[in-house]
């Protein structure tokens, strides 16, 4: 993790305002009490109030230079019910002074004080960041908050606290940031909830007086629900206008976010640690960072605040950005032969992948240790003798003959009790003494926030990637936290051991993961790394810092994918959703559902293949060709273009998604109809974003299936639409749309 150095805190520190382009700016007012923030089409405004609480101000469409919004005040206490630190939008409530809605932060101090009042102390301004630091009145504490503001319309927000005094301190509660909407009713809140095969639900409800809260008390981002809000007005917001806030949060540890409407509705959003079983011991000169809590504002609706999302993730997040490269078309063995792999039986697959265009070629789960089944071998990372007897060596050799790259299945934090690591280090799994473990799938977590399991992690991943051609890790992660002991967690100064020091581990787990990817990943510059768990179990903007794509889902049903990939891009680019076409029917829900659907499904983003090739007929074979050839073909507009969901699968017979490059000048229509009724036509699918006076020339994957003009305007397009030929149950087309010219 980053460290920070501060400087001593000066009362009012020189402020220099920043100014980047037009895209983001940091200016301050003169007087230094309060600072608009630029971020694209967002600007965002807070400032120091006569009792020197800082407070938010604006957060909404970009203003223009010359501001006149009020100074910071604030409210007066409407009651004694209602003190003035209950009601005024603080930008980082702690608890204290009469707090009664959600803290940003929670501090307990050897003396038995449990609150703080946070002043205001100083600001600077520094590559690009703003840092304001406010202190408690009484306590050693300090608190630095920061925001970076990016061209792309996201401001990030978090924390530092510190404990500048000679006692400890402990973090009971801290979040990122809390974001204040303007003051008002009427919103509605879209978030995303599922379960394992069922990820990414979007739901969409008014907020309501009271907290909508949303968490995992896994140990990881979850299954459960996804660290991303967007909040709309009722009546106003739909997919394509209206003002939507939004906002994720970068960490891949247990995790809360609320969205409360307090009782003056003043709409609030916090998040950062979830404070359950959480504490943080700050020992003299210690302090602890809070995770990223990115955030944006659009007035053009749900599309455009996931558009912004995804350029930023592009741009800013992801491990090789801005340079983003094309994700591969890959072939994976799971759903083909489970653990029952071998050299003669993956180089097979191998050989039927590279005729069809398959770019990589990925070994799951079973190559290694005694892992025949999930009950034994994980933390064995050494090839299995009986299955690969020259090593991985003559497969990888084949591979890439193949003129494919190769690809392997590691999971790193688990250990089967079933192991040879368990048997000579049952102490390094996550637990409590004298308890019974929970198992999942057979297996324990390993405790990551050890030093020496970090480093045992970090050496046998450097050892297979080094001592092997492997160009992708598809890093696993299949249960959650049971019994989040740490007994050998750091002691205090005076060498005793705290209960509560072992708590350190929700915090530190996660860093020692990061550290780990990170350091792989500057080991090993060209290795790509996918952030699997059990499907999209931790899928969040910490992990993609060190990770170029996610599996979104187990379920790899053609038409649970599209509900699935609708919610999952409504907070995550398509550049970084891998998707594979497997067999026939499906393993969770039985359905048989036609191979070309299954293609067009799978093309909504990181296209890969995870059938028995082994099975499949010439005719499989040579429709598998034509859809890869054509995927290839539309590959930069789907993974780095602009999306936009021009119907939603969710209890719907039809479907469509377009994506646009960047530049415009192409586009790709997939549209989908699961089950045709009455005989009824195919509606005409309206596009969005063209250029209106543009001639597009429609090619079509389907010449049956679209039997319209080759040349159509923009205008056509998006006004009087294009007519498809889909009719009876699970049919599917594409339409790639290249720019020519401007209309005569
Ligand atoms: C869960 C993953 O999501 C699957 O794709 C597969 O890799 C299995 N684990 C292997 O155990």
């Amino acid at each position: 993790m980053k460290q920070f150095l501060f400087a001593s805190v000066a009362l009012v520190l020189a402020i220099a305002p920043l100014s980047v382009g037009a895209q983001v700016g940091i200016h301050p007012q003169p007087d230094g009490t309060s600072w608009t923030l630029q971020a694209g089409t967002m600007s965002y405004r807070i400032g120091v109030n006569e009792q020197g609480m800082l407070q938010t101000l604006y957060w909404g469409q970009r203003l223009g230079a010359t501001i006149v919004l009020p100074a910071a005040k604030s409210k007066p206490e409407r009651a004694s019910f209602d003190p003035p630190t209950a009601t005024t939008p603080l930008e980082y409530p702690a608890w204290g002074a009469g707090l009664f809605t959600e803290p940003a932060l929670k501090v307990g101090s050897p003396n038995g004080d449990r609150t703080l009042v946070l002043h205001f102390q100083a600001a600077k301004i520094q590559e690009g960041v703003l840092e304001i630091t406010l202190r408690d009145e009484v306590q050693p504490i300090f608190v630095h908050l920061f925001y970076q503001p990016y061209p792309e319309g996201v401001l990030a927000r978090w924390s530092v606290i510190e404990n500048h005094g000679d006692k400890p301190y402990r973090v009971e509660q801290a979040a990122s940031a809390t974001w204040n909407l303007p003051q008002g009713e009427g919103y509605e809140a879209s978030w995303l909830t599922g379960q394992w095969g069922a990820e990414w639900q979007l739901h969409t409800a008014p907020v309501q007086p009271g907290t909508l809260m949303i968490e995992s008390r896994r140990g990881s981002t979850s299954h459960q629900a996804n660290p991303w809000f967007a909040i709309g007005r009722t009546g106003e917001t739909t997919e394509t206008a209206g003002p939507v806030w939004f906002g994720e949060l970068a960490w891949s540890g247990s995790w809360r976010m609320s969205v409360e409407d307090t009782a003056l509705h003043q709409v609030r959003v916090t998040a950062g640690y979830n404070p359950f079983d959480f504490a943080y011991l700050l020992q003299p000169g210690q302090h602890l960072e809070t995770p990223r809590f990115f955030a944006g504002y659009t007035a053009k609706g749900q599309g455009e605040a996931s558009r912004i999302l995804h350029r930023f993730q592009l741009a800013e997040i992801l491990p090789s950005h801005p340079q983003i490269k094309p994700r591969p078309v890959i072939y994976n063995s799971w759903e083909a032969t489970e653990f029952a792999v071998n050299e003669p039986g993956q180089i097979a697959l191998a050989e039927r992948a590279a005729k069809l265009g398959v770019e990589r070629f990925v070994i799951d789960d079973g190559w290694f240790g005694e892992r025949n089944t999930d009950h034994a071998g994980l933390g064995d990372w050494t090839v299995n003798p009986a299955k690969f007897p020259h090593g991985l060596k003559p497969m990888i050799d084949r591979v890439h003959a193949l003129g494919m790259s190769f690809g392997i299945w590691v999971e790193p934090e688990m250990v089967n009790p079933d192991s040879q690591l368990y048997r000579k280090h049952p102490e390094w799994a996550m637990q409590f003494p004298d308890r019974k473990a929970t198992l999942g799938r057979n297996q324990m977590l390993l405790n990551l926030a050890r030093e020496d399991v970090k480093e045992y992690t970090f050496t046998w991943l450097d050892k297979l990637v080094s001592e092997n051609d492997i160009a992708f890790l598809k890093w696993d992660y299949n249960r959650n936290w049971s019994e989040p002991g740490w007994d050998t967690a750091p002691a205090q100064a005076n060498g005793t051991q705290n209960p509560d020091a072992q708590k350190a581990i929700y915090v530190q787990y996660v860093q020692n993961l990061y550290e780990i990817l990170a350091r792989l990943k500057a080991r090993h510059p060209k290795l790509e790394i996918e952030s699997c768990s059990g499907g999209g179990g931790r899928v969040d903007l910490g992990i993609l810092r060190y990770t170029d794509e996610v599996w979104p889902s187990d379920n790899t049903d053609g038409l649970d994918r599209l509900s699935i990939q609708y919610g999952f891009t409504h907070a995550y680019s398509p550049q970084t959703m891998a998707a594979w076409v497997t067999d026939v029917p499906n393993f969770l829900d039985r359905r048989s559902i036609p191979l070309q659907f299954r293609f067009l499904s799978a093309m909504q983003g990181a296209l890969g293949i995870g059938g028995n090739l082994n099975k499949w007929t010439a005719e499989d074979m040579s429709t598998a060709t034509r859809m890869v050839d054509f995927y290839k073909q539309v590959r930069p507009t789907v993974q780095q273009g602009e999306l936009y969901r021009l119907r939603s699968p969710v209890g719907r017979e039809t479907s469509q998604v377009e994506y646009l490059s960047a530049d415009g000048s192409e586009g790709v229509l997939f549209a989908y109809l699961r089950s045709q009724q009455y005989g009824m036509a195919y509606e005409p699918v309206r596009l969005q974003g063209l250029a209106p006076e543009a001639i597009y020339q429609v090619l079509s994957l389907d010449s049956a299936k679209y039997k319209g003009p080759e040349h159509v305007s923009g205008a056509e397009l998006m006004e009087s639409g294009i007519q498809l030929g889909l009719s009876g149950d699970y049919d599917g087309t594409a339409i790639r749309l290249v720019r020519v010219g401007a209309k005569e």
